[in-house]
């Protein structure tokens, strides 16, 4: 462990393990945003990666913590692994319905990833902490894009879909310091930290591209002039929103202490504290305009 790293309170109390299951209809619609397949595609190709991504960030964590003493960050790591765990076995069942339900050929791009993460693992584990840490980074900006803008990104769409994806951004929002602490604690060098923003995020998110263009063209609606029109949109608004979070992980100061949780995010987390205990996690009623908190 880096001599000089010391342990900083994070925002939540606790990173708390909940049954993070939903109850997917067999037959659901891959095209969970009505009239938008570009958005359905896109998050259903990020999706994708979660399986593959997920069980190798708990990976690189666990040879991370031989390494780690300090007990603060110890117990962070295990509520961060256990997280991740239900978040891509939650993924693999959503994305066995999508591949069921009428694409198949994402399958190529699972055998890609395979190999990809068995690459990166080849690699240091300085390499392997600071692409998880940039790729944790980014999920803040998801998180404060998925939760502020609900209303125009999920209103009217499947609620399960939703759901699904708000409560992975919430938890992401109540982990974000373990993966960045992780690193400082192994390693804390700024320039691998800097490249890792770029490594992690990029390469998540071209995977994620990949799986929709792949959707896109099996709808063969991929070079319609307003499929180019909803990509370019959806790009644009992945960009306003999560790019300057994304900017400011670039910066030598950056702590993900500092960027705030928002308001929904912290009375999800306390409505949630209330719920009896083996009780399904409520879903987040998409056709109330306000989608309000779900307890
Ligand atoms: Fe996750
Ligand atoms: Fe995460």
């Amino acid at each position: 462990m880096q001599p000089n790293y010391t342990y900083q309170k994070k925002d939540v109390d606790e990173i708390v393990i909940r049954d993070f299951n939903f109850d997917f209809p067999d037959d659901i619609d891959p095209v969970w945003a009505p009239g938008n397949p570009v958005r359905s595609h896109l998050f259903n190709g990020l999706s994708l990666t979660m399986p593959y991504l997920e069980p190798y960030l708990i990976r690189a964590t666990l040879k991370a913590r031989e390494h780690i003493t300090d007990p603060d960050l110890l117990e962070d790591i295990k509520g961060f692994n256990r997280q991740e765990a239900n978040h891509f076995k939650c993924h693999r069942r959503y994305n066995t319905l999508l591949k069921a339900n009428g694409y198949p050929e994402l399958e190529k791009i699972e055998t890609h990833m395979t190999r990809a993460y068995a690459r990166l693992e080849s690699r240091s584990l300085q390499t392997q902490l600071a692409y998880n840490a940039g790729f944790e980074s980014m999920t803040c900006g998801f998180t404060n894009w998925f939760v502020s803008k609900r209303k125009s990104l999920f209103a009217g769409t499947c609620p399960y879909v939703s759901s699904f994806w708000i409560v992975h951004m919430i938890e992401e929002g109540e982990h974000k310091t373990v993966a960045f602490d992780t690193y400082m604690a192994y390693s804390g060098k700024y320039l691998p930290r800097l490249l890792g923003v770029f490594h992690g995020s990029f390469h998540v998110l071209g995977l994620g591209m990949w799986g929709m263009i792949v959707a896109l063209k099996k709808d063969k609606i991929l070079y319609r002039p307003k499929t180019l029109w909803q990509i370019a949109k959806e790009m644009t608004s992945l960009v306003i929103n999560v790019g300057p979070g994304m900017a400011r992980a670039l910066l030598p100061g950056f702590n993900p202490r500092k960027e705030a949780d928002p308001q929904w995010m912290m009375d999800w987390i306390k409505g949630y504290d209330k719920l009896p205990k083996g009780a399904l996690i409520p879903l987040v009623d998409t056709s109330n305009p306000e989608m309000p908190v779900p307890f």
